[in-house]
C-alpha cells in the first residue's frame, strides 16, 4: 500500500512510517514501501483506463517505456491478462524510444525488449504497436520521426504515458539540454546514460552513441502522464526533479507544468525527499525513537557538533523546537541519542561462544568488499563461518581472461600428456568463439563456465584470506542468473530450495545477507528474496529461525541512522581484508561493469568503511579506524 505522497513508509531501511506531513514537491509523488507495489498501482491504472474505455467503445493510446523500470508493471499486465482476463485488444502503443543504430532482433534492441517483456504475451494487434525503427539509414531519420509524431496525432495523442527517469533528468532519451518544443528526432546520448547502459551492452564502448526518442513536446503531449522511478540510484534526481526548479538540466522537471503527471517512487528513490529526510521542518509529527535519532543525527552533522555538545538553542536554531519542548532539554535528547548508537558498536557480531553463521554472497567477491573485515573477526571469534556465493557472477568476466585462461588450459594439458578429444574440443571452440566474438553478443556455454570458474576460484582464495575454510565455502550457482545476459529469470522455487537446503544442512545461528534496495542489475535483491522465502519457510514448518543481518553490496552504506551494529576494524584488519579483495583478480584494476564510481572495489570498501568509522567519531562516538555496518532485518520479505 502507498503511504501517502507525504510519507515514506516502512521497509528493511526505514524503521516505522514516517507521519503524513505537507509537502514541498511541486508534483505529485507516492511512495511505495516496495517496487512492486508501485509497479502492480501503474499497473492497475493502466488496466482501468483500458477496459473503461473500451467499454466506451474506444481505443487507448498507451505512450510506453523501456528499461529495468517498467517491467514490474508489464509483468502484472501480463498477469491481468492472463488471471483476470484484461484484454488489450482496443490498445495502440507509440514506445518512447530506440538506439540507433540497432538491429530489431540485436539483444539490446527495444524493439526485441518490448516484444519479450510485453507484447508476445497480451493480445495488442500487431499493427497497433509502434516503436521508433533503429535500422533506419540516418538521411531517412526525420521524415520517420515527422510520421511517428504524425502517426501520434492520427491516433488522437497519447491517452497515458508511461516513463522512467535516468539518473541525467532524462526522459525518454531526451537529455538534458531538450527544449520543452522538441519533438521524435535523433539525438546524441549523455555519457551517464551511456554508462549505465554498459552492462546491458557487454561494455560501455559497445553502446550506441545516439538514440532516437519522443521529444520532450511529445510526452507533454500526453493526456495523463506517469513516471517511475525505482532504487536508491535514482534517489538524487527524483528529488531534484520534484524539488528544484523547472531546468533543461532536468529535463524530467518540466512534468511540473503537465496537468496531470505522477511521480511513483519506492522508498528507495524516494528517500532524499525532504519529506523523507527532514519532515519536521514541513509541520508537525509524532516523535517516534527512530525521528529523534534521525533528528539529532541529522542536528549533529549540520551544526558540526558531537551528541554531548549540542545545547538548546541547536534545536531552536533549526527547526527543532517541537523535539525539544516534547522530549528536551537538549542534553537529555542528545545524550539517549548518544546511547543508543554506543550500543551500536559490537565488536563481536556473533557473541563469544563459538556458532555456526552463514555470509550469503551474491556475486562472488561481495562477501569480501563488503563484509571481509566482519568475517575475518568471525573466524577469529571462533564460529564455524560458511560463505555462500549465489551466483556465478559469470557475465562481469572479461572476454581475455576466459581466453587467457583456456590458453593456459591447453598449454597444460599439453605439457603433461592429459590432452583429450573433449577437452581439445571444448578449449578450441572457447578460443574460437572468443575470437569470433561481435560486440554485445553473448557467450557460449563453455565459455560461460570458464568465466564462471574463474570467479569461483578467486572467490576462494578471497575467502582463505579472511580465514575461512575450503569445506564452509558452497558455490550455490542459482538458477535464475544461469541465461548468460545481464536479463535475469525471475526468481523460482528452484533457486530457494537450493538455499532452504543449505540453511538446513548447516542450521546456522546467524545468516548475512546483501540487503541492498538497489544495485545495477537488481541480482541482490533478487538474492535477498530467495533467501527470505527461504527462512519464511522455515519458520512456517517451525524451524530454527537464525538471526538475519543485511549488508551494503559495493555501491553504498546506510545512514548513520539506519545502522543497528557496526563492527570495528583495526588498521591490519582493513589490510587483511584488501588482500582478500585482491584475490578477485578479475575485477581489479577495470572492472567490466564498474558503474559510475572509478575508484577500484578495494578502494570503495576502504573509504566506505573508514568513512562509517568517522561518521561515528564525528558525532562523538569512540573513534575507531574503520567499521562496517549492519542491520537487522525486519522479517519483512522484500
Ligand atoms: C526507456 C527510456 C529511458 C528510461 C530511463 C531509465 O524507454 O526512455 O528514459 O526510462 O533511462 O532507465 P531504467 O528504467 O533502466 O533505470
Amino acid at each position: 500500500m502507498p503511504t501517502s505522497s507525504k510519507a515514506v513508509a516502512s521497509s528493511p531501511i526505514y524503521r516505522g512510517p514516517l507521519p503524513h506531513i505537507t509537502t514541498v514537491e511541486r508534483l505529485p509523488v507516492t511512495v511505495y514501501d516496495q517496487p512492486g507495489d508501485a509497479s502492480r498501482a501503474v499497473a492497475r491504472e493502466i488496466a482501468d483506463l483500458v477496459t473503461q474505455r473500451a467499454a466506451a467503445g474506444k481505443q487507448t493510446v498507451l505512450g510506453l517505456a523501456t528499461g529495468s523500470t517498467p517491467v514490474g508493471v508489464y509483468d502484472e499486465l501480463i498477469r491481468l491478462h492472463r488471471e483476470e482476463g484484461v484484454t488489450f485488444k482496443t490498445v495502440v502503443t507509440f514506445n518512447l524510444d530506440e538506439y540507433w543504430p540497432m538491429p530489431t532482433d540485436a539483444l539490446q534492441s527495444y524493439h526485441r525488449f518490448m516484444r519479450e517483456h510485453l507484447f508476445d504475451h497480451l493480445d495488442i494487434p500487431a499493427e497497433s504497436i509502434h516503436i521508433p525503427d533503429g535500422t533506419l539509414a540516418r538521411e531517412k531519420i526525420p521524415a520517420a520521426c515527422a510520421a511517428y509524431e504524425e502517426k501520434i496525432r492520427e491516433a488522437g495523442g497519447i491517452d497515458l504515458q508511461i516513463l522512467g527517469i535516468g539518473r541525467t533528468g532524462h526522459i525518454g532519451f531526451n537529455e538534458p539540454g531538450s527544449t520543452v518544443e522538441s519533438r521524435t528526432r535523433l539525438i546524441t546520448l549523455d555519457s551517464v546514460t551511456r554508462s549505465d547502459a554498459a552492462s546491458d551492452f557487454f561494455g560501455e564502448w559497445n553502446v550506441p552513441t545516439q538514440a532516437i526518442t519522443m521529444g520532450m513536446g511529445t510526452i507533454l503531449g500526453a493526456r495523463k502522464i506517469l513516471l517511475i522511478a525505482l532504487g536508491e540510484h535514482k534517489s538524487k534526481v527524483i528529488k531534484e526533479m520534484t524539488e528544484g526548479p523547472m531546468t533543461p538540466r532536468v529535463p524530467a522537471s518540466w512534468l511540473q507544468e503537465h496537468a496531470d503527471a505522477t511521480v511513483l517512487v519506492d522508498a528507495a528513490a524516494g528517500k532524499d525527499l525532504t519529506a523523507s529526510v527532514t519532515p519536521w521542518a514541513l509541520g508537525n509529527i509524532e516523535w517516534t525513537d527512530m525521528l529523534i535519532k534521525r533528528a539529532v543525527i541529522w542536528l549533529c552533522e549540520k551544526t558540526n557538533k558531537a551528541f554531548l555538545k549540542l545545547d538548546d538553542q541547536d534545536f531552536r536554531d533549526h527547526n527543532l523546537h517541537q523535539l525539544l519542548r516534547h522530549h528536551g532539554p537538549a542534553q537529555k535528547i542528545a545524550n539517549r541519542v548518544f546511547q543508543w548508537m554506543m550500543q551500536t558498536i559490537e565488536y563481536h557480531p556473533a557473541g563469544t561462544e563459538a556458532k555456526r553463521v552463514i555470509c550469503f554472497s551474491p556475486h562472488p567477491d561481495d562477501d569480501v568488499i563488503s563484509m571481509g573485515g566482519t568475517l575475518i573477526r568471525l573466524v577469529e571469534d571462533g564460529h564455524e563461518t560458511h560463505i555462500a556465493y549465489m551466483t556465478s557472477g559469470n557475465i562481469a568476466v572479461f572476454d581475455h581472461d576466459a581466453a587467457r585462461v583456456a590458453d593456459f588450459a591447453t598449454e597444460y594439458n599439453r605439457m603433461f600428456g592429459i590432452e583429450n578429444e573433449r577437452s581439445r574440443a571444448v578449449l578450441a571452440a572457447v578460443l574460437e568463439s572468443l575470437r569470433n566474438k561481435q560486440p554485445g553478443q553473448s557467450d557460449i556455454e563453455e565459455t560461460l563456465k570458464i568465466k564462471g570458474l574463474i570467479r569461483w576460484s578467486e572467490a576462494k582464495f578471497g575467502a582463505f584470506k579472511a580465514g575461512c575454510k575450503e569445506e564452509h565455502l558452497h558455490f550455490l550457482d542459482l538458477p535464475f542468473y544461469r541465461t548468460g545476459t545481464i536479463a535475469k529469470k525471475p526468481i523460482s522455487d528452484d533457486d530457494v530450495q537450493i538455499i532452504y537446503d543449505l540453511i538446513k544442512k548447516v542450521d546456522p545461528h546467524q545468516i548475512y545477507v546483501a540487503g541492498d534496495l538497489s544495485d545495477p542489475h537488481g541480482t541482490h535483491r533478487v538474492c535477498a528474496q530467495a533467501i527470505f522465502r527461504a527462512v519464511k519457510r522455515i519458520e512456517a514448518e517451525g524451524g530454527k529461525v537464525p538471526d538475519t543481518l543485511l549488508y551494503r553490496g559495493a555501491w553504498q552504506e546506510y545512514e548513520l541512522h539506519d545502522i543497528e551494529i557496526a563492527v570495528p576494524l583495526s588498521p591490519g584488519d582493513l589490510a587483511r581484508k584488501r588482500k582478500a579483495i585482491f584475490m578477485h583478480e578479475s575485477q581489479k584494476d577495470e572492472a567490466l561493469f564498474p558503474g559510475s564510481d572509478p575508484r577500484e572495489f578495494w578502494q570503495r570498501a576502504e573509504d566506505r568503511n573508514k568513512g562509517t568509522a568517522d561518521r561515528y567519531n564525528r558525532v562523538g562516538l569512540p573513534e575507531y579506524y574503520a567499521m562496517e555496518a549492519f542491520v537487522r532485518w525486519n522479517g519483512v520479505p522484500i
